[in-house]
């Protein structure tokens, strides 16, 4: 079974995504990890986040080891490293050197320590239109930009990373920009769309997993 969990920056794909994993013991896929693997190497080499040649060449070399490798860094999920992931995801060749990685994962779903699953789950912009456009289910994430700005916000402050609110709803605004300006990131027209706005993240991983069981049943 391929389960995809589409939208935008902060709407809380990611913490769906883990859960629905764990519960119905899939393979977890975090997309949004190849870009801010690149856009890292980006800031670590010093390069300008616009030069596109070097962005391809860190895409095009870039493996599973050397992702979780780099994920490790301070700065793989700083304000920094989510902005350089958004600007080198924004060049056309990085996708494109990115995308095979990212459609053989579910092929071939594999949990951490590399043992075979039996189906994957992935979160990210494009996995139910470029990347899985054939998943069995997909879903489309969303809540209001101040509602994510804010749980961004909360989440640097548990950190202890020194920003304002007004600051991080701005960053909010302009990756969304970014991010939605391309082919691929609006919602597919078969994805069942969920605004998480109002509601805790444990009542939208029940309606969630309710849409899943049926789904099943019916299959
Ligand atoms: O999901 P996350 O915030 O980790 O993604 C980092 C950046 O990677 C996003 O802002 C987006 O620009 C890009 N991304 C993408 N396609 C995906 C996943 C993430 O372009 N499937």
């Amino acid at each position: 079974m391929i389960i995809t969990i589409d939208g935008p920056a902060a709407a809380g794909k990611g913490t769906l995504a883990a859960k629905l994993a764990q519960k119905y013991n899939l393979a977890y896929f975090d997309t949004g990890m190849v870009y801010r693997a690149v856009g890292l190497q980006m800031i670590l080499g010093g390069y300008a986040l616009d030069d596109e040649e070097k962005a391809e060449f860190f895409a095009k070399s870039l493996t599973f080891p050397k992702m979780m490798e780099l994920s490790k860094n301070s700065e793989f999920r700083s304000l920094d490293g989510s902005n350089a992931a958004s600007a080198v995801s924004a060049i056309n060749n990085v996708r494109k050197a990115l995308l095979k990685m990212q459609q053989d994962f579910s092929h071939n779903p594999v949990f951490e320590d590399g043992t075979p699953a039996a189906g994957a789950i992935y979160d990210g912009r494009d996995t139910g239109t470029i990347i899985c456009p054939h998943a069995d289910i997909k879903f489309f994430i969303t809540a209001s930009p101040e509602i994510r700005a804010m749980r961004r916000f909360k989440e640097y402050q548990q950190k202890g990373v020194d920003i304002e609110y007004q600051k991080v709803l701005e960053q909010t605004i302009a990756r969304d920009k970014r991010d939605y300006a391309r082919a691929g990131s609006q919602p597919a027209a078969d994805a069942i769309h969920i605004d998480t706005s109002d509601f805790s993240i444990e009542e939208v991983f029940n309606e969630v997993c309710k849409i899943i069981e049926k789904t099943v049943k019916k299959s």
